[in-house]
């Protein structure tokens, strides 16, 4: 266990907004910041950061929570690696309490994060090895890579053998079962042993953009036409290479400074490009590029430049890759290297000067790519076939969200082809109602399948009563205490309101002993068991304090305390009035409907005694709140 002191200190060092600002790009708005989800897919940004409060909140996908809640969302990882990121980037040393604790884990506690940072060092430490030799060679001198290129992405190698990283993992009493789940080991046919997936090759891993080992690829040394010049570790919740660009977790504070990425195809691409100092270069890894993978850049640049193999199988990448990335918000330029030049070839063989030189020279439009793209197919010769690219043209024109900027580039394919505005404009208006069509359709489907709960939602009252709640844990123990004694006369019929009610008393009781012990909010959201009760306690704390609207009253600490328990108080007494209330509705309705005279003067003694206990119940609660709020 770490000490929960340890927790606040590194979540009080690390400033969300920094962390955050690591996966998407953050907008200022009022007190707080603005962003798009990186939760959803999302035009309008409706994820919200607050530096005061030390949380976020999607409004779009309900998600919300502290710093550790994030990392463990973006990272897929649990609680205890997302602490030792965030006390990474925060500068604090835990180790003294990790450390000890990673030792001693049994195979059954080993997450996999922990397997593959493991696995990543193996194989690093193997290239150093006299049974890396090959691998260092190959790297070094056939691929031209330095030491610092090899230690910065932490390139290894698998040795050619059976069974060195089975065995190794044996040694160290790591989970076989986990490396066979993660695709990095293997059961024989019989069952009685296991192998290697990767032997005889270097091994790239594959980083999470907060730098993490999700998933490796392994290049083989020597070409063989029986076996893949590349393999991959197994497709996981943490490792989809539909949604990972490699290179992303070392590019992404040049791509912001920049404001571009370099978008290339291959692992040697990249290390070849960083070598050269283009830091902003990323790899979709062999896959044509996704909708995911578009988001994620679109959340550190506007603009792309690809840099695919100069073959057709290349071009044809980059033609369907630009329509994807429209679609999200970037607009892509293409260079087209020279034939039979990838950017790993080009760049060692150029130098850097001469590749950057020939990028700038030699940078199309993605407009002027695709018809030069239609042009070397030979489409343009015959006007029907013309017709067609034309239409492409217009499709993928109308694939950009922004009206003015698809007017723009109608214009510009206007002057490009010398073909009437109107006659452009006409195309684009049918691919622009099939698109339409399409997006309404997709839109359609989401919703239906979005879970609809029957679950009672949260009420004004309960509402006002959690957030002073948890408003009032800033100004001290008052009304926790008092919300302790009284729990059992209060049940909240709103599922996670109640959970964020019972966790919080369950807290102050355990804290209690302590005088001077406070509850942490923001730090204690990531101990809710429910996520959903974290998401609904981080939107009621980062929606404006029901105290602002006596700053300008008071400044003083003390009355907005006061305040804060009133108003805890009056929800208290309103919503235990509340019930009985509406059952002295339902009985006032049931007498006006009632014709037996009998039965209504049953139900009308019932009244009587259901309004004398009203007022009771009444009076007792204002005179016990009275007393609180003079002694406190
Ligand atoms: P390439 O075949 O263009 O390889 O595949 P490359 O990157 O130029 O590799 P070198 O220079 O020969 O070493 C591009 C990318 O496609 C994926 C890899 O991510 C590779 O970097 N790929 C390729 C695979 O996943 N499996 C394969 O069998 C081949
Ligand atoms: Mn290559």
């Amino acid at each position: 266990m770490i000490p929960q002191a340890v927790i606040d200190e590194v979540r009080q060092a690390a400033d969300i907004v920094d962390i955050i600002a690591d996966y998407v790009t953050l907008q200022p708005s009022g007190r707080n910041y603005k962003a798009l989800s990186p939760f959803t897919v999302e035009k309008t940004p409706s994820f919200v950061v607050s530096p005061d409060k030390q949380l976020y909140k999607c409004f779009s996908s309900g998600k919300g929570g502290n710093v550790f809640s994030f990392v463990m969302e973006m990272e897929k990882v649990p609680f205890i690696d997302a602490l030792k990121l965030v006390a990474k980037r925060a500068n604090i040393d835990i180790s003294r309490f990790t450390e000890k604790k990673e030792q001693r884990t049994s195979p059954e506690e080993q997450s996999q994060t922990e397997l593959l940072r493991w696995t990543a060092k193996f194989y690093h430490d193997t290239l150093g090895r006299e049974a890396g030799a090959v691998g260092r060679t190959y790297l070094s001198t056939e691929r031209g890579l330095s030491d610092q290129t090899i230690n910065n992405f932490g390139l290894g190698y698998a040795p050619d053998a059976w069974d060195s990283l089975f065995t190794a993992a044996k040694r160290a009493g790591m989970a076989q079962e986990h490396l066979v789940e993660l695709g990095l080991i293997a059961h024989n046919k019989q069952g009685s042993s296991c192998y290697d997936t990767f032997r005889n090759r270097v091994i790239f891993p594959i980083f999470s953009v907060g730098g993490q080992v999700v998933g490796f690829g392994g290049r083989i040394l020597q070409s063989d036409p029986q076996a893949p010049k590349y393999l991959n570790s197994s497709e996981s919740a943490i490792f989809e290479k539909s949604k990972l660009l490699y290179g992303l977790h070392a590019a992404k504070n040049e791509i912001r400074r920049q404001e571009r990425a370099i978008l290339v195809e291959g692992y040697m691409d990249v290390l070849a490009l960083h070598q050269a100092g283009m830091t902003n270069a990323v790899a979709s890894c062999g896959t044509s590029l996704t909708r995911y993978q578009a988001k994620v850049l679109h959340h550190y640049t506007k603009r792309v430049l690809f840099m695919y193999d100069a073959d057709r199988a290349g071009q044809k990448s980059m033609m369907s890759g630009i329509d994807i990335l429209l679609s999200e918000n970037v607009t892509p330029s293409v260079v087209i290297l020279p034939e039979g030049d990838d950017p790993d070839s080009f760049v060692r063989r150029e130098g850097r000067e001469h590749f950057l030189q020939f990028a700038e020279e030699k940078m199309l439009s993605f407009q002027e790519f695709q018809l030069r793209y239609f042009t070397e197919s030979g489409d343009f010769a015959q006007s029907d076939v013309k017709a067609r690219a034309i239409r492409s043209m217009a499709h993928t024109i109308a694939l950009i969200p922004d009206r003015i900027r698809r007017e723009l580039y109608l214009q510009e394919l206007s002057k490009k082809l010398d073909l009437s505005l109107s006659a452009l404009q006409e195309l684009l208006g049918k691919e622009e109602d099939a698109t339409e069509k399409k997006r309404a359709s997709f839109e359609q489907r989401q919703e239906i399948s979005a879970p609809r709960k029957p679950e009672p939602k949260l009420t004004v009252l309960e509402k006002t009563f959690l957030k002073a709640l948890l408003e009032s844990t800033n100004y001290g123990n008052a009304v926790l205490e008092f919300a302790a004694s009284h729990e059992e006369m209060l049940e909240l019929r709103h599922k996670e309101a109640q959970e964020i009610f019972a966790h919080l008393i369950r807290r102050y009781r355990n804290i209690g002993e302590t005088p001077d012990a406070r509850i942490d909010i923001t730090s204690e959201i990531s101990s809710f068991d429910n996520p959903e009760s974290r998401d609904l306690a981080s939107a009621l704390l980062i929606d404006p304090p029901i105290s602002n609207k006596w700053l300008e009253k008071s400044d003083v600490h003390a009355d907005n305390a006061k305040r804060c328990l009133a108003m805890f108080l009056d929800a208290f007494k309103n919503l235990i009035l509340e019930p009985l209330v509406h059952q002295k509705n339902v009985l006032t309705e049931k007498i006006r409907v009632e014709n037996d005279t009998e039965q209504e003067i049953e139900l009308s003694k019932e009244k009587i005694v259901l309004d004398k206990k009203i007022r009771q119940t009444s009076q007792e609660l204002k005179k016990m709140i009275t007393v609180i709020l003079e002694t406190s």
